[in-house]
């Protein structure tokens, strides 16, 4: 096991910290103080939580340029990216400082006269959380928010290329007077945390954002304590462009949802699916703009688009474009490189590719990089099935004019976040999650905070 990382700014290499690894004792001592906390904590009013909850969304507001700079230099994107990053994040704890008052039971109709039938909710305990690089802010509050307003307690591993904004959203957790046991973070290699957290009996839920495979060995780890999951996994969006739609309109929504974080979220554009009768333009105009991208570091003011975080993700990206590249594909733009191998940055020009083939891996496995994939089809049912042709399903989207198409798309698309003339579609009042393997459960929305809750059940009798 590690003792210690340095979290590095992608775009320059330096060093922004070095962070000390919690040892496994120090790591159990937290999981035995955020267990005792519930005894405390779960007893709070809904109305006190929230409180609490809007206290320290305010703090994160209060600090907003501060932790900005902090989400750019350590995850490298640019900075009003950042910024909306922030207002993303206090949006659900403002959402779920709200539901925290809404946790509502139910009185059921009796079959016998003599009985009364109730139903309650109750927090489901210790919560412990793993987080990724690509959403420092937004992925933990996304998390913690629904937790603490149940009544459940939280303890967060975030990703090692991030963990400063975490530490710094839970220091003002501590300031806004949510207790320090109640919302704990620890750091470490996620490998051995993960398997700490998933043998413990004191936790009783692990939510998780990352990897498809990753989020397989935490359900199977899971299951031996039979701990509830929450699994945001990988995704493979396609875009299907019919030609009914409005192509400009399609090609800025497009370059937002491909381009967003230098294409590295779960939610981005991965497979570009064109009428052939419009590809002629839509390409055109997709090119014009993704050139005029520009690539830098994220503190420039001008910067579209910042660094790849790290050489395994710049390889990885690399790879997908050569291997379409040998099977073929023509490259519109893009497939250039920035590369500082003494300081290690890495960045990637936003790429278009076309003459794609559904053999290229581009096609099927996980890109996470500002690379466009290019493909027609003739006929709906066609781009359906190509769309529909990969074991995630996450986002989707789609751009069509005629609401027959778009009805008809919406019904067949397996996927749980669907964008209909909109390459925006996260907010934190609406769920989010994916089908298949993209995940397990939702986050967002009345729907996120279900998972955090227990269902109690009292039959009252001799009435
Ligand atoms: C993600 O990439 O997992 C998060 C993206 C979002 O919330 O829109």
């Amino acid at each position: 096991m590690i003792n210690t990382f340095q979290v590095k700014n992608p775009a320059t290499g330096k060093n922004m910290s070095t962070v000390t690894c919690n040892s496994p004792e120090e790591i159990k001592q937290c999981l035995q103080k955020g267990h005792d906390a519930f005894k405390t904590w779960k007893k709070t009013t809904a109305h006190k939580r929230s409180h609490l909850l809007l206290k320290w969304s305010n703090l994160i507001q209060k600090h907003k340029m501060d932790i900005a700079k902090i989400i750019t230099e350590e995850n490298g994107k640019p900075l009003a990216e950042s910024i909306s990053e922030v207002d993303y994040a206090t949006s659900y704890i403002d959402w779920y400082a709200e539901e925290a008052k809404r946790i509502y039971g139910r009185v059921i109709p009796t079959h016998d006269e003599g009985k009364r039938l109730i139903v309650s909710k109750h927090p489901i305990g210790l919560v412990a959380a793993i987080t990724p690089w690509n959403f420092p802010a937004a992925m933990m509050t996304r998390k913690a928010a629904p937790a603490l307003a149940t009544g459940c307690t939280f303890i967060i591993k975030p990703a090692e290329e991030t963990p400063l904004t975490t530490i710094r959203l839970i220091e003002l957790a501590h300031e806004a007077g949510i207790p320090a046991d109640v919302i704990q973070f620890v750091n470490g290699e996620g490998k051995s945390v993960g398997e700490i957290f998933t043998g413990s009996d004191l936790i009783r839920k692990i939510t998780f954002t990352g990897s498809t495979p990753v989020g397989k060995s935490l359900i199977k780890a899971s299951a031996d304590t039979v701990k509830s999951v929450t699994m945001e996994l990988g995704g493979h969006a396609p875009v299907i462009i019919t030609k009914d739609a409005d192509i400009d309109m399609a090609v800025t929504q497009t370059i937002i949802t491909k381009f967003r974080n230098a294409g590295q979220t779960c939610v981005c554009a991965n497979r570009i699916i064109v009428h052939e009768s419009i590809i002629n333009e839509f390409s055109r105009k997709l090119v014009d703009k993704a050139k005029q991208l520009v690539v830098g570091n994220g503190l420039d003011k001008n910067t579209d688009i910042g660094p790849i975080i790290n050489e395994v993700s710049y390889k990885k990206i690399v790879h997908h474009i050569n291997d379409a590249i040998e099977k073929g594909a023509t490259v519109l733009t893009g497939a250039n490189y920035e590369v500082d191998n003494e300081n290690k940055t890495f960045f990637i020009h936003p790429t278009v590719l076309t003459d794609v083939t559904d053999n290229m891996k581009i096609m099927y496995e996980e890109t996470f990089g500002p690379v466009v994939p290019l493909i027609t089809f003739k006929e709906l049912d066609e781009a359906i099935e190509i769309a529909n042709n990969t074991p995630y399903g996450l986002a989707a989207y789609f751009f069509t004019n005629n609401y027959k198409v778009g009805n008809y798309l919406f019904d067949n698309l397996d996927y749980g976040i669907i964008g209909w003339n909109d390459g925006a579609p996260s907010a934190a009042h609406v769920p989010f999650g994916g089908m298949k393997e993209s995940g397990l459960g939702r986050e967002g929305g009345i729907e996120g905070i279900e998972p955090y809750l227990e269902t109690k059940y009292l039959s009252i009798g001799n009435l």
